[in-house]
């Protein structure tokens, strides 16, 4: 047992013996990270004959550029400035086969092309720098060159136009914060000789803000459909986030799209939504009627939705549907609204986890004895749901004593009895009164007649006229 512990501590120890040697200063990109021979200000450059290779750290002394007949390999270590400009810096190096440039913080920018001069290189190695632009004629005048690594850089957007030489087939590109947009969609060209088909760490890249560390090509493509799909529609569509549906598995990651058709002059729902569409805008258009939400699926993945500003007069259709039990947000500011199927209302927020805004603030609210008392138990009941409840006012009108009041805060008897108190003076009770006092009249006239024929014998004037 202790003879198989040694024995495979024996091999750890090995492993670890070999890799570090393997991955000494000996090999070219690890030099930059070695120790710098002598802290100071001027360049400071070693030249290793029987390998063609001069390595300087904190810039290039002018001198060797007259030497430069001997150097194959340049490796520059923790370049001083911001820009570097490769015409200038490698005029001479007509031999050169490799270029690496490698931990400089300082470096943002290469500010010229690659020149013919030097038509030999093969391989570039900018790593671990803070490059974050090149021309995009960058390398076009390098006939052979086969291997572009440009990892661990700031590079956010890339021209393909740069990659456009013929003999590249190696690009790498991971550790940028690359933007995830839909000028990246040139990653998803698998066709064969394509730019993509030659960045061969595509699958390792990840992208920047918004969508942060989420793998580059699948939100490239979640992306290019969705344009795709928004072209059939009116509207505006962003992807707004995706996540990661499981731990392991970070292709298979979960969209929430968002579209935009305000002021469309929609007179209905749209019948098509980009799939995984979550948040829809249709402000200020002129939609009535919003069968749609419960009957088309297209708006099964909807759970913001916007509908304020419209000419929405009823929300009845929406009664027992399931779009009610999952909706998160919904807004009916600004319509023609009177009442709400209440119950259904109240059913729906009890069961739906989600909801989380329900605007119904500037529509004509009916305040009566029916409707209200149970409309401000609603309202009242979930004040963290109803988001602007200030606003439930009943509907203006002029002659009215709770016209235009905050529903919130009416009184039972203000809904039920004060709207009946100046009502005295209605058309109907004065014809009631006129009809009364007739009724009065007519009684009064009956017993003067029945009267008068018991003293007189005379019939009254009207049966003596009677025929
Ligand atoms: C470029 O440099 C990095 C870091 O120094 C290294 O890991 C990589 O292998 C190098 N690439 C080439 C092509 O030499
Ligand atoms: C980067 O630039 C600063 C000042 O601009 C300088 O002090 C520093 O030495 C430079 N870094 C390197 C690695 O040369
Ligand atoms: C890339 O560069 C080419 C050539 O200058 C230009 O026409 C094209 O618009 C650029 N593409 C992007 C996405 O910037
Ligand atoms: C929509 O999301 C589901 C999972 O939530 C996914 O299976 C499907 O591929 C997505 N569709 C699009 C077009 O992104
Ligand atoms: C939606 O689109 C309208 C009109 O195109 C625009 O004014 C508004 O700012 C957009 N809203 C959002 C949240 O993008
Ligand atoms: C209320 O809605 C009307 C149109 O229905 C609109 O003109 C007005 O600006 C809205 N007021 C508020 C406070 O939103």
């Amino acid at each position: 047992m202790t003879k198989m512990i040694a024995q495979q501590i024996f091999l750890i120890i090995l492993f670890c013996i070999c890799t570090h040697f393997s991955n000494g200063f000996t090999k070219d990109d690890d030099i930059c990270y070695g120790n710098r021979p002598h802290i100071n200000d001027y360049p400071e450059c070693h030249f290793l004959k029987n390998r063609y290779r001069l390595v300087c750290f904190n810039g290039l002394k002018d001198e060797w550029k007259a030497k430069s007949e001997n150097v194959q390999v340049l490796i520059l270590c923790e370049w001083p400035k911001e820009t570097f400009d490769p015409q200038e810096v490698l005029q001479g190096f007509t031999f050169l086969r490799k270029l690496i440039i490698a931990n400089s913080n300082n470096l943002t920018r290469l500010s010229t092309a690659f020149s013919f001069e030097a038509q030999n290189l093969e391989k570039i190695n900018v790593t671990g720098t803070k490059l974050h632009t090149f021309p995009k004629d960058a390398f076009s005048n390098l006939p052979v060159l086969k291997y572009l690594d440009l990892r661990n850089n700031a590079l956010e957007e890339i021209n393909i136009t740069a990659f456009g030489t013929p003999a590249l087939n190696h690009i790498h590109l991971t550790g940028n914060p690359l933007r995830c947009t839909k000028d990246t969609a040139w990653i998803l060209d698998s066709s064969e000789g394509s730019t993509a088909s030659k960045v061969v760490d595509k699958d390792k890249l990840l992208c920047t803000t918004p969508y942060d560390g989420r793998p580059l090509v699948s939100v490239v493509e979640i992306i290019a459909t969705l344009e795709e799909e928004c072209k059939r529609t009116v509207c505006d569509c962003e992807l707004i986030y995706v996540v990661g549906a499981g731990t392991f598995t970070q292709k298979q990651l979960i969209t929430f799209n968002s579209v935009n058709c305000s002021h469309r002059g929609l007179t209905e729902m749209p019948s098509f939504l980009p799939a995984n569409t979550t948040t829809l805008r249709l402000t200020g258009n002129k939609i009535k009627d919003l069968t749609p939400l419960t009957t088309n699926p297209t708006y099964k993945s909807v759970l913001d939705l916007y509908l304020n500003d419209n000419l929405m007069e009823s929300i009845v259709k929406l009664e027992g549907s399931d779009w009610l039990d999952r909706f998160r947000l919904l807004n009916l500011r600004g319509n023609k609204l009177t009442d709400l199927p209440t119950y259904a209302l109240e059913n729906a927020l009890l069961h739906n986890s989600n909801a989380a805004g329900l605007y119904l603030g500037n529509n004509s609210w009916t305040c009566d004895c029916h409707f209200t008392p149970s409309f401000q138990d609603l309202l009242i009941r979930h004040p963290s749901i109803v988001k602007d409840i200030n606003d439930i006012r009943c509907a203006f009108i002029s002659d009215n004593d709770i016209s235009n009041k905050q529903i919130r805060d009416l009184t039972r008897t203000e809904i039920c009895i004060s709207s009946n108190e100046d009502a005295w003076l209605h058309p109907l009770d004065i014809l009631n009164i006129v009809l009364a006092s007739l009724i009065f009249l007519i009684l009064g006239k009956l017993l003067y007649d029945y009267w008068s024929f018991k003293k007189t014998g005379k019939l009254p004037w009207i049966v003596a006229k009677m025929p």
